[in-house]
């Protein structure tokens, strides 16, 4: 998402922090006891007050709702994302295809901690590792030259915040740039990346496709980018806190692919999706009228006792099978399409954090401080300590 694939800005105030009688800070910093104040109160399908949206939180409520196609995607207007979309970009996507990268993410993560400090001095996780693995991840996946990619990092807007195909701005115009070049040269010397396959799926003169194509990588370079930037972040911090969580990991590799889908539904950084009723509906016994958005709460749905016991606690020996319905990347016909992709870097950086030549040692004393704004949820810095 997120998105990623989040709300367009206009909708954005719908997707705001949920009625909460702190501060915002307050909010951020722990969204999750918010979340269990209003469901002990309210219930898992409720009107956060008199006249508000309606928010579900409720996991089975949730999962039902990710399913119903009366319930429409904000962005389904322009059909990013949409089935066509989906169908060209799925085999960059498959389970088979990502493990031919792994890799390559592997020997990225090596490489960001290689030159990381170890002992007392920290190490800031965000800019040292996140966001440049993320970047490296789908700058190959695009095929984008290495030279390239600062113009990438040079388009914060475009790279955060939600995601607006329509919105014409020059960091947007640099992008559409950027990528109408890359169309070029992959035309003329296709290579095993993901524009040139969308320029084999459209036949050989791609341009009048140009546009839709360049929204489409748009998507992608957003969706990517943001929320999975985001999710190594709250998972090493998440592994920072809990050392017996680490060492566990280090001794037992193959429960690395549960616990990568373990932190991303105790922290998830894509907290809130919204839907447009197409029509009126009930959802958990609320009456829902046509046209109205609904916000989906994935994070509190993750942590509903009704679906797994202690939800707030984070435990790294819980199953796959135990979490196969974790909503952290949604689901129904939107579930995101670099599922795959994300639980890849997740599952790299884990394994060199527990079990690689630089471990991690814990959370500095600074406090991780968190990037403004809902409902994605990230740290705009986080300090560690390494060994
Ligand atoms: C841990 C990282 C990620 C998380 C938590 C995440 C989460 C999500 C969620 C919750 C949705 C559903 C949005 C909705 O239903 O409204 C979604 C959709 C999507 N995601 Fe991800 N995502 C991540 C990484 C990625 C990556 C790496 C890519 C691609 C390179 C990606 C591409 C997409 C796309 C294209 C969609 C739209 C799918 C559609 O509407 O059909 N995501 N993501």
């Amino acid at each position: 998402m997120g998105v990623t694939a989040g709300p367009r800005p206009e909708e954005m105030d719908d997707l705001g922090v949920p009625e909460h009688p702190g501060s915002h800070e307050e909010f951020v910093a722990d969204p999750y006891a918010h979340y269990r104040l209003l469901r002990t109160a309210g219930g898992s399908v409720q009107r956060a007050h008199s006249g508000g949206r309606l928010l579900v939180l409720g996991h089975r409520e949730c999962a039902a709702a990710l399913r119903d196609r009366r319930l429409r995607h904000p962005l389904e207007r322009v059909n990013v994302g949409g089935d066509q979309f989906r169908r060209m970009v799925h085999p960059m996507f498959t389970p088979a295809a990502v493990a031919a990268r792994r890799r390559r993410i592997d020997d990225e993560v090596a490489r960001l901690l290689a030159g990381a400090p170890r002992g007392p001095a920290a190490f800031e996780v965000v800019e040292g590792l996140a966001r440049p693995l993320t970047l490296a991840v789908i700058g190959d996946l695009l095929g984008l030259p290495e030279a390239d990619r600062h113009r990438l990092a040079a388009a914060p807007s475009v790279l955060s915040g939600a995601i607006d195909p329509d919105r014409i701005d020059p960091a947007a115009l640099e992008l559409a740039g950027l990528f109408g070049e890359l169309f070029e040269a992959r035309r003329a010397e296709p290579a095993d990346d993901l524009v040139s396959h969308m320029i084999r799926y459209v036949g050989g003169d791609h341009r009048p496709w140009a546009e839709s194509l360049a929204r489409g990588c748009h998507v992608l370079l957003r969706a990517g980018y943001d929320a999975t930037a985001h999710a190594v972040g709250n998972l090493v911090l998440a592994l920072g806190r809990h050392p017996g969580g680490r060492k566990f990991l280090g001794g037992h590799p193959d429960r690395i692919p549960a616990a990568v889908q373990e932190v991303l539904r105790y922290d998830p950084p894509v907290q809130i999706v919204g839907r447009v009723a197409a029509e009126a509906l009930d959802i958990g016994g609320a009456r829902v009228a046509a046209g109205e958005t609904v916000l989906l709460v994935l994070a509190a749905a993750n942590r509903d006792p009704e679906w797994l016991p202690a939800p707030d606690v984070l435990d790294v020996g819980r199953s796959e099978a135990e979490l196969a319905g974790q909503l952290a990347f949604g689901g129904g016909g939107h579930f995101c399409l670099g599922a795959a992709l994300a639980r890849a870097q997740a599952a790299a950086v884990m394994s060199a954090l527990c079990r690689g030549p630089v471990q991690l040692a814990g959370t500095s004393a600074s406090a991780p401080v968190y990037r403004p704004g809902f409902p994605i949820r990230g740290l705009a810095e986080l300090h560690v300590v390494l060994r």
